[in-house]
């Protein structure tokens, strides 16, 4: 059987060379603006975590936010944001790392969550994988149990998946 991509899919639209030359931007903002679809998206994500106990959801800035509140709605549980520097007010725990045309620094609240809390990390896009294995490192030093992530969109040959821990569930709703 052909492998039929989900109606939400349609709503995803290519900008080519933004944020700079060269680069094939995938915009979801068509498919939040859309009622059906967007609810279609955040299912198909949600649905990944039923069943598995989750305490909450943690959304990497920006766009993170968005489908990671979206989902904490959807399955009954709390919402914690992974933030750009110096934008939470409490105490934070920081993690540095480097990317090429992005904030290299993401804050979490030190008190964000209690130790032993099952959480999953989200984000939009998959790219290089370097803003999503900062979000594992930061989030373990909360004492929290990571038990997996969640984003919307893979971009295949840019090393991401590569860079995850192998035996920790990544799933992926659409790859290109
Ligand atoms: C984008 C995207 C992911 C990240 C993926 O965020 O939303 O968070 O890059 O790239 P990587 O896998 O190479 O780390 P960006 O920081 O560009 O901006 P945003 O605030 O719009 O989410
Ligand atoms: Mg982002």
């Amino acid at each position: 059987d052909a492998i039929v991509a989900p109606q939400w899919a349609s709503r995803l639209r290519d900008i080519a060379d933004f944020p700079k030359p060269g680069i094939l931007f995938k915009d979801i903002m068509p498919l939040l603006a859309h009622s059906e679809d967007f609810r279609g998206a955040i299912a198909a994500m949600a649905d990944r975590w039923r069943g598995q106990k989750l305490d909450a959801v943690v959304g990497i800035e920006s766009r993170g936010f968005i489908l990671g509140a979206a989902m904490a709605l959807e399955l009954g549980v709390g919402f914690v944001p992974v933030r750009k520097p110096g934008k939470l007010p409490g105490k934070v725990l920081r993690e540095e790392y480097t990317l090429e045309y992005r904030s290299d620094c993401i804050e979490v609240h030190a008190d964000a969550l209690p130790a032993g809390a099952r959480v999953a990390i989200i984000d939009d896009v998959l790219a290089t994988g370097g803003t999503l294995v900062a979000a594992l490192s930061l989030v373990r030093r909360l004492g929290v149990e990571v038990v997996g992530a969640g984003v919307l969109v893979e971009l295949d040959g840019l090393g991401g998946r590569g860079r995850w821990e192998a035996d920790l569930p990544l799933h992926t709703e659409l790859v290109f």
